[in-house]
């Protein structure tokens, strides 16, 4: 089969399910949860949104889809996907298709960041929980593709942090760690 994609959109055709973030379904992730508060009473903006392929998310399929995220920040902090671990521990490659981002990966200890752009493929290997971010000024979209049994655990980021987080500092980038006071 063939599945078309449109980099600039950042769609899939044929697409599946599309998933749609908003700030209220970021409860809990931001560090500075008074701001984003104010964020949902003000508007409930979309922070990101994933196209899915068609291919289904079952034990031995591969499935894409393209993530969008819009570009801000919450008290500092970038907006992000919510990031999850795959319960059944299973490798992943993104593909950068526009904009500026990056991937975070933590599996428990060590935290890992790779800048993601157009053209770089940022690999997750299995049992590094993952969240993407956005640190530009343009939405940044990128393909994932995944094993269709590895699963979406998003409760283990709650519990377990994802190592750092990422804060918009000057022009550029700041880490701090997960469960720091700021
Ligand atoms: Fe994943």
């Amino acid at each position: 089969m063939s599945i078309r994609f449109d980099q600039a959109a950042g769609t899939l055709s044929p697409a599946g399910p599309t998933l749609t973030r908003r700030m209220s379904d970021l409860e809990g992730l931001f560090r500075d949860q008074n701001s984003w508060r104010t964020a949902v009473a003000d508007g409930d903006p979309i922070v990101y949104s994933v196209v899915s392929s068609p291919v289904p998310e079952i034990d031995r399929e591969l499935p894409q889809s393209i993530t969008t995220i819009h570009p801000g920040t919450t008290g500092g902090e970038f907006w992000m996907t919510k990031g999850h671990q795959h319960p059944n521990h299973q490798g992943e490659i993104y593909l950068g298709m526009s904009g500026n981002g990056g991937l975070l990966m933590f599996d428990g200890k060590d935290t890992r960041w790779v800048d993601m752009a157009p053209g770089t493929i940022g690999y997750i290997p299995p049992g590094w929980a993952h969240r993407s971010v956005n640190v530009g000024s343009e939405p940044y979209s990128f393909l994932a593709v995944y094993p269709g049994g590895a699963g979406h655990d998003y409760s283990w980021v709650l519990e377990n942090g994802l190592g750092q987080r990422v804060w918009r500092q000057d022009d550029g980038l700041a880490f701090v760690d997960y469960f720091a006071e700021v």
